[in-house]
């Protein structure tokens, strides 16, 4: 499905999320301020390579990578981004790898949810940071909920059919947002795989959230900052 909506996948984000989706993804950028220029960051389900690219502007010198299994969406990433075809399932990474985990718009569509988060806590070293971006189920409360629902369940796979000329995808889309966890729920799974410092950050309503946690142990490099 992704590889049929490569090519309008950045277009209709813009549309979607009237063109927050860049500053939301400066917001996953900012939450790996504290680690060092020397940084390796992994960026899973990195589609088009937007976040990745995000993440090498806001930080200074951090050698980003990124992957996914879409061949057609990792085609059209910017030529300079290190970037691998992989499952994020079973990471081609040994353990302990990386200082920052981020992904963006990936954890709803994976096919075990359990399986992935542990994967991405497993490839992160001791003090290395988690952050996640997703869609929630949406705003709970009423009349914002009733607004949110009539958007996203009508009007974008409306807009789907019309730009990307896919309304299936894009019927995917809230279907499987109001299929996914809670914040506070997915917040409980990062604590149970032992996670510390848990923190969700609510966007646009509360329809889009920020959750990032840190992996316990200790900085491995001298000088940074947590
Ligand atoms: C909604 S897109 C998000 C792309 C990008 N991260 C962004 O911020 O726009 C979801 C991406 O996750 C990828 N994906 C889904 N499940 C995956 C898996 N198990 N392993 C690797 N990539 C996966 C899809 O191929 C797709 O490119």
């Amino acid at each position: 499905m992704f590889g049929r909506i490569a090519r309008r996948y950045d277009l209709m984000n813009s549309l979607i999320t009237l063109g927050q989706d860049a500053r939301w993804r400066r917001r996953v950028a900012g939450a790996l301020d504290g680690l060092p220029p020397s940084a390796r960051v992994l960026d899973v389900g990195t589609g088009t390579g937007r976040l990745a690219e995000a993440v090498e502007e806001q930080l200074s010198g951090p050698t980003v990578i990124g992957v996914d299994f879409t061949v057609p969406m990792l085609r059209l990433a910017a030529h300079g981004l290190r970037r691998a075809a992989a499952d994020a399932l079973s990471l081609p990474f040994a353990d302990g790898q990386f200082d920052g985990v981020v992904s963006g718009f990936l954890v709803r569509n994976l096919a075990d949810l359990e399986r992935g988060l542990a994967e991405q806590v497993r490839v992160l070293r001791p003090g290395g940071v988690l952050a996640i971006l997703e869609t929630t189920p949406g705003p709970p409360t009423w009349p914002i909920s009733a607004l949110f629902h009539l958007y996203f369940r009508m009007l974008v796979p409306v807009l789907g059919k019309l730009v990307a000329g896919d309304a299936t995808a894009y019927t995917y889309l809230p279907e499987s947002t109001l299929r996914f966890v809670r914040p506070a729920q997915l917040e409980k799974r990062l604590r149970a795989l032992g996670l510390v410092d848990v923190h969700v950050d609510l966007m646009m309503f509360g329809s889009v959230a920020l959750t990032t946690a840190r992996k316990r142990g200790y900085p491995s490099r001298p000088g940074e900052v947590l």
